[in-house]
């Protein structure tokens, strides 16, 4: 995997020239490997495990289509996300509906044997009158559950065990003749450590005996929330340590294996972690280019064509690889700031390069809530081409138009 400073120059003038700057570029082969990584050393402890990506980390077409083609499963939260599954050729039953706001395609994709977790008391009922609606065909459901996990927060999501939300919905499931549960889902932001994740696979499956007596769940979702591969200049700033996908492997993929060891392959339930982050993030780079150089009363402030909108939610905490490739060594330190009126719209502190005006500088690991975090603030949004694993370019996402944006508005 190649870290932001080792880019080939040749490679950044060809995406510069090409499609100008600043614009995003998708390292096609390094996802795949990464994807297949993951994949593999989690179905090494268990077979039945699947990936279902997580759309609203970067729900590019173009890399859904290839999660599609890895065998993926799609995690939508939004029926413009389940939009974008149905577009790129995605069948109902390879996506995953979670979220608090689920509008009308649910009923497409529970008709059609979809995965649908329920998050609220709300859209139960909701879901309930549709099923009796309905009383020919039999339909399953999942649930949301949420469990503590020593998150040290209390989820706003999913439905807490056996709680009376949670008591009326089994209730119903379990006297709605054409309803059954289908399986349990979690998950959990800003837990990426492995006794997190130790807690929340005991937490689950001791709550899946407890739910399915008889037979096992037919899935087990894990939510995500995983550290994925990254460079080791950013890798150096989790001081809690970054955890391999052998060890995540190791507490949840090998405990589901032993928790259902006497089960025949067929009764084994699935199981799902829903990586966005962790499947995106290192692979997608932002090129830019120096516009500016200024010294107020000391400090060195160098201007990017780009802003922290393209950079994604990560540069406010954490330094994200950063490079800038100087020809001509004039400038020395700065901080880089983007093209907004936003004081906080640093890209960097304290770089400790050289750069010139007119450079390329290179911003690593920009993949996850990125784009699609950025407003149409100041500027439109900036193209994406992907580095195909022939080493050719192919664009595939056209930078947003001023006519585009306005298009929206009646003048
Ligand atoms: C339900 C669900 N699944 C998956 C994800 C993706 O998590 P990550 O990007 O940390 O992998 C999120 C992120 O918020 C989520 O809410």
């Amino acid at each position: 995997m190649i870290n932001t400073s080792d880019l080939s120059v040749k490679l950044i003038e060809e995406v510069r020239e090409e499609y100008g700057s600043p614009v995003y570029v998708f390292d096609e082969g390094a996802f795949k490997e990464n994807y297949h990584n993951l994949q593999e050393t989690f179905q090494s402890y268990y077979p039945k495990y699947r990936i279902a990506y997580s759309y609203k980390t970067n729900y590019t077409p173009y890399i859904c289509k290839k999660v599609l083609e890895y065998g993926g499963l799609a995690e939508v939260v939004s029926d413009f996300e389940y939009y974008v599954a149905k577009t790129v050729g995605y069948k109902d039953r390879d996506i995953v509906y979670n979220g608090p706001y689920k509008q009308e395609s649910w009923k497409e994709l529970i008709e059609n044997d979809g995965i649908l977790n329920v998050d609220n008391i709300q859209e139960a009922k909701r879901l309930f009158e549709y099923i009796k609606s309905n009383p020919d065909k039999e339909f399953g459901v999942g649930i949301r559950i949420n469990i503590d996990a020593g998150q040290g927060y209390i989820s706003r999501f999913g439905i807490e065990p056996y709680s009376e939300d949670f008591k009326y919905i089994i209730k119903e499931i379990q006297e709605t003749g054409n309803l059954y549960l289908k399986g349990i889902h979690c998950h959990i932001g800003q837990s990426r450590g492995i006794e997190r994740w130790q807690a929340r696979v005991t937490e689950m499956l001791t709550l899946a005996d407890a739910l399915f007596m008889d037979d096992p769940p037919e899935y087990i979702d894990l939510g995500s929330g995983m550290f994925g591969d990254m460079e080791p200049v950013f890798r150096a700033q989790f001081n809690g340590g970054v955890p391999s996908y052998e060890e995540y492997a190791r507490v949840v993929a090998k405990e589901v294996a032993d928790h259902y060891k006497d089960e025949t392959d067929d009764k084994k339930p699935w199981l799902y972690t829903e990586p966005g982050a962790t499947l995106i993030s290192r692979y997608i780079w932002l090129i830019s280019t120096v516009i500016s150089y200024k010294e107020v009363r000391g400090r060195k402030i160098a201007g990017l064509d780009c802003s922290f909108f393209n950079a994604g939610e990560t540069v406010r905490y954490k330094r994200l690889p950063f490079h800038a490739f100087n020809q001509s060594q004039k400038y020395k330190e700065a901080d880089f700031a983007g093209y907004t009126c936003l004081e906080d719209d640093i890209l960097t502190t304290d770089y400790e390069g050289f750069f010139d005006i007119g450079d390329p500088v290179v911003i690593g690991n920009t993949g996850g809530y990125s784009l699609v975090f950025k407003p149409p603030f100041i500027q439109p949004d900036i193209p994406m081409v992907a580095l195909r694993e022939d080493d050719t370019l192919h664009l595939i996402k056209k930078g947003q138009t001023f006519q585009g944006i306005l298009s929206d508005y009646y003048i």
